[in-house]
């Protein structure tokens, strides 16, 4: 069955390896167990399709939040709630899509660049390093750190579980999805 709730955008920043996706996918297991109407949309695969035209300029980082934002927004005001990720580097941008969706909830996925270099999940950092990828964030392009976000999730020092309660609590204290009495 599904629920009704206000539809509200759970938009995760943070570098590369820091577990966005792997977050966001353990979120949607549990909030569609709980009849959440959602969306996931994800760096990687939408940069495959909607946005399959762009690089990794500020330019075209920003056109790509651009796209999502506007997605984003179309969903969340009809009450289906998104799950973005996306590095997202820069500060402006997120304040952009803060702007224009419906209960927007920035979420920092915070570990740092070292860990995410040991991680090195996707082979990334390893060909930035050796000069093979140029403009990689964190390596040799900004990553502006979200300064006031809504949640500050370290995948550094909690499991994914944790970090997904957390994450869930949130949500629940501010009446976005029912709470869970046991
Ligand atoms: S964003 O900066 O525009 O928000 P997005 O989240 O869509 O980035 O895409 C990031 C993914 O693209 C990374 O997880 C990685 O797999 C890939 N990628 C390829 N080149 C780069 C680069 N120069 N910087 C960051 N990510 C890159």
């Amino acid at each position: 069955m599904m629920i009704e709730h206000p539809g509200f955008v759970l938009w995760m920043t943070g570098l590369s390896g820091a577990g966005k996706t792997t977050l966001a996918l353990a979120l949607e297991k549990e909030l569609r167990a709980r009849g959440v109407r959602l969306e996931r949309l994800d760096g990687d695969t939408v940069r495959e399709g909607l946005t399959r035209d762009l690089g990794f300029s500020k330019e075209d980082r920003d056109k790509n939040i651009e796209r999502v934002s506007f997605v984003a927004k179309l969903l969340s005001r009809n009450h289906v709630a998104v799950i973005a990720s996306f590095i997202s580097p820069y500060a402006a941008m997120r304040e952009f899509v803060r702007k224009e969706t419906t209960n927007f909830l920035e979420v920092y996925v915070d570990a740092p660049l070292e860990e995410c270099e040991r991680r090195d999940v996707k082979g990334w950092y390893a060909k930035a390093r050796a000069g093979q990828v140029k403009n990689f964030t964190g390596i040799d392009d900004p990553y502006e750190a979200p300064e006031n976000a809504e949640i500050h999730i370290r995948t550094d020092l909690y499991s994914i579980d944790e970090c997904v309660a957390q994450i869930l609590e949130s949500l629940e204290e501010r009446q976005f999805i029912p709470a869970v009495t046991a």
